[in-house]
């Protein structure tokens, strides 16, 4: 085993766990953080979608080792104090929309529509169809066209 540091949810945190320990893993099992939920394993549902270093990435499908000290991993848990308020924006639009069902799939909807928005602002534009057409995160509810106005109505308020 070896432990392992990198700020979490804008924490340092540390796990003794071996190197191949997938990161999914290691949030859920070992530091308790289960928001990122665990569907396929395989980087195909995106149901562990989370933030490193601002990006969208999929935790079930890194390696813990190869986490650096200064990564800087947000969750779902994480992400309102990333705008210092109860809720963030596009949690607030999932509620206004009454996106969810039964919700499995919608923590990792959230962080990889905040991801987007973040991304098409960076590009100094507004999102747009093919941008939510870029979104693959599985949802076996249905809820897509739901998800697709809640980010539109997230992104206005981010
Ligand atoms: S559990 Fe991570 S992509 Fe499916
Ligand atoms: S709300 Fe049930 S899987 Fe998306």
């Amino acid at each position: 085993m070896t432990t392992h540091t990198f700020v979490l949810n804008g924490q340092q945190v540390s796990a003794d766990v071996d190197d191949d320990v997938r990161l999914l893993w290691v949030l859920r099992d070992v530091l308790g953080v289960t928001g990122p939920k665990y569907g396929c394993a395989l980087d195909v549902c995106k149901a562990c979608t989370s933030h490193i270093n601002g990006k969208a990435f999929n935790p079930c499908s890194v390696q813990v080792k190869d986490i650096e000290p200064t990564d800087e991993i947000t969750t779902i848990e994480g992400l309102p104090a990333t705008v210092g308020t109860e809720l963030h924006p596009m949690q607030q639009a999932w509620l206004d929309n009454d996106v969810a069902q039964c919700g499995y799939c919608q923590p990792g909807q959230i962080m990889a529509a905040v991801a987007l928005v973040k991304l098409v602002r960076s590009e100094n534009r507004e999102i747009t169809d093919a941008d939510l057409d870029s979104l693959r995160n599985i949802c076996r509810c249905g809820t897509y066209s739901r998800i697709r106005q809640a980010v539109v109505d997230g992104a206005k308020n981010m």
